[in-house]
């Protein structure tokens, strides 16, 4: 499938917002990628096919990973929704013809964020924050400015931000994400 078969399976399958932030997400991931010297084209289709599986309610996300054999943590079975990630992944080699290793991860990654992320995982985690229809967040146009200059220093505000949310509405951390944050912190200090 190319580009524009997947964008037009997007608007198919998502909600209207969700569609428009598919597609705030590859522009974003297209930019990142020539800043960055990316394959522009792999950041593209990882941008647009990262929230293949948002529509998908909980139980049956859950269902899927039965379906296809994914393995499901504790704190996946109470949070469904981050499954999506995992899920879209099998979703973009099935269905949508992706054999790429990379674009895979970014997709399986781009909720929780893991230590020493490559390239792409971190243009995709951070297109997800800052592409220009979400709402407004706390720091955004400091983490906008900073995503083109300093991707690894984005990645650490979007991981602060993040888990701040999580504490402040009460809602489930996966440790993935905290041990992210550490592991960003300490490259920061490394630089
Ligand atoms: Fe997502
Ligand atoms: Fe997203």
């Amino acid at each position: 499938m190319d580009l524009n078969q997947m964008r037009d399976s997007m608007k198919m399958l998502l909600k209207e917002s969700r569609y428009r932030h598919s597609i705030g997400v590859e522009e974003v991931a297209h930019d990142l990628a020539i800043i960055y010297e990316y394959d522009t084209t792999k950041a593209c289709i990882a941008g647009i096919l990262h929230d293949c599986a948002r529509n998908i309610a909980d139980e049956e996300l859950l269902k899927e990973c039965e379906r296809y054999h994914l393995p499901v943590s504790d704190i996946e079975s109470s949070c469904a929704f981050l499954l999506h990630g995992k899920v879209g992944a099998t979703y973009a080699q099935q269905k949508y013809g992706v054999e790429d290793e990379e674009v895979i991860d970014a997709i399986i990654y781009h909720t929780t964020g893991r230590p020493a992320m490559t390239l792409l995982e971190k243009i995709i985690f951070t297109a997800d924050y800052i592409e220009p229809y979400r709402k407004p967040l706390p720091r955004i146009d400091e983490i906008r400015s900073t995503a083109y200059i300093e991707l690894d220093k984005a990645v650490y505000m979007i991981l602060e931000n993040t888990l701040m949310y999580l504490k402040n509405t009460g809602a489930v951390i996966d440790m993935l994400t905290v041990e992210t944050l550490e592991y960003y912190a300490k490259v920061l200090q490394k630089n």
